[in-house]
């Protein structure tokens, strides 16, 4: 570890620390607070630390480490409604979604808490008598997170509780436009007794230097990374000079199908819970809809009017659905797959009114085809385009038809139907019948370029831990 003399502390504080980053409330542009930037010596001094503080932190009971995530998990919850405002004010997201964020979030701590005192290894039968042979599994050392900014808490909660639980270090590097959550969950856990070398959050020059330095440095063993594909494949490409372990959460798209039989009220309920969740910015948001032709009009009737009860808003203010999307950038990207869609023929079931700042209002599309531009694309936004589709076959081909394999969702009663076409989705998730999937107890992750592991459940845990094999012979 670098140590720093008291004459030259200050230059090196100047030398580690960049002007401070501004945050911005994306539902009226107001400046809401500034985080400490690092230069590229600031972050190899962190990532110094980190290697030091995995030692002791690995090398404490299981039973202790789970003791102080639970401590974290009681701090976030009890510290809900402060976390919320933070999230809503940099994110956007209305206020009760951000209490559910904080809660979903720590759910992950608690799990994971739970799961550090469950990381067994095996006995494996021996195939010579004077053999015996075990498994155990160790921490994998300094792992990092590149999180994103549409849960800025719960993409760090899942990556981190793993982490920690497992007897890792972890530096997580939040997106640039939603910190203050991540800096203020992580005091929480100085709080809770997490060493602040054990933990540490930081943000650089700009997001592809700390990129390179995570995914680069020798000392760092494991990169978990949720955003896109496109930097999720740059980022393992970067891992594979020393092979590190690489989790990747990446871009979907994610077919939203109703069949005939299915209760329509139901499959309208689940696309609203799918479609609009954080202005319909996840990556398991229902991305493209296939309604079967004989109910096609009843299903884009009721959708619509749904929709139609939605309030776009600031998310701090009583009674808002939807907040703002990220970013001008954002709005635009999606006001042109929009305008896309109608220049082929899609027309919009409702009148639509253009909105001011970075609100858009949520629209239903119809007369949607498959083969239109657009229907490859990660919309990221609260607009849901509806396609017609008569057999299950050709369902099946066109629900598959996508280089990504995130989430997927139908609707029906057939239980033949349910287990064929629950089989045949090329998908790390399919949602049967329902319209949210997202559970710390279950497997989160995909197929195809949607990505690589799993977060949460049991599995979530495997991903920071090695296993090492131990054979006794001359027994
Ligand atoms: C995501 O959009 O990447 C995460 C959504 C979730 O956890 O439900």
């Amino acid at each position: 570890m670098k140590t720093i003399h008291n004459s030259s502390l200050l230059a090196v504080l100047k030398e580690q620390h960049q002007q401070p980053l501004s945050v911005v409330n994306p539902a009226n542009g107001e400046t809401i607070g500034q985080v400490p930037k690092l230069s590229k010596n600031g972050i190899i001094d962190a990532i110094e630390r980190s290697q030091v503080a995995q030692k002791d932190w690995a090398a404490l009971p299981a039973k202790t480490r789970s003791e102080r995530l639970q401590r974290w998990y009681q701090l976030i919850i009890e510290n809900q409604e402060d976390l919320a405002r933070i999230l809503t004010s940099e994110q956007g997201k209305p206020l009760a979604e951000a209490r559910g964020e904080v809660v979903y979030g720590a759910s992950f701590i608690q799990w994971f808490a739970e799961e550090a005192k469950r990381s067994y290894g095996e006995s494996i039968p021996s195939p010579s008598a004077d053999k015996r042979m075990v498994t155990v599994k160790q921490p994998v050392g300094v792992a990092c997170a590149i999180t994103p900014w549409n849960f800025p808490i719960a993409m760090i909660t899942r990556k981190a509780g793993p982490a920690l639980a497992a007897g890792c270090s972890f530096i997580v590097k939040p997106a640039e436009l939603t910190p203050l959550s991540a800096f203020a969950i992580v005091e929480l856990a100085r709080q809770a007794g997490i060493d602040k070398d054990v933990l540490q959050v930081v943000l650089g020059e700009s997001p592809q230097e700390v990129g390179e330095i995570f995914s680069t440095h020798p000392i760092i063993r494991k990169l978990s990374f949720t955003g896109s594909t496109r930097v999720g494949s740059i980022l393992m490409k970067q891992c594979a000079g020393d092979i590190k372990r690489t989790s990747m959460e990446l871009g979907g798209n994610a077919p939203f199908i109703v069949f005939d039989d299915a209760d329509i009220d139901e499959a309208v309920k689940g696309a609203m819970a799918s479609k609009f969740r954080n202005a319909g910015q996840t990556c398991v948001c229902a991305n493209r809809f296939y309604v079967h032709d004989s109910i096609y009009e009843e299903f884009v009737t009721k959708f619509d009017q749904a929709v139609q009860k939605l309030k776009v808003g600031n998310g701090l203010e009583q009674g808002v659905h939807l907040g703002p999307v990220i970013s001008e950038s954002a709005k635009a990207n999606i006001q042109f797959s929009i305008d896309k869609f109608v220049e082929q023929g899609a027309s919009p079931v409702s009148p639509t009114q253009q909105l001011d700042g970075l609100f858009i209002q949520p629209i239903v599309l119809r007369d949607v085809k498959h083969d239109m531009e657009g229907v490859q694309n990660e919309l990221f936004g609260p607009v849901a385009p509806v396609i017609r589709f008569s057999s299950d076959e050709e369902l099946i081909d066109m629900a598959n038809d996508t280089i990504y394999g995130l989430a997927s969702y139908f609707y029906s009663h057939n239980i033949k139907r349910i287990w064929k076409v629950a089989e045949a989705l090329q998908y790390g998730m399919v949602g049967i019948n329902e319209g949210m999937v997202s559970s710390e107890v279950a497997p989160f992750g995909g197929v195809k370029q949607s990505g690589i592991g799993r977060e949460g459940a049991r599995q979530g845990l495997d991903e920071y831990m090695d296993v090492k094999y131990l054979c006794f012979g001359g027994l």
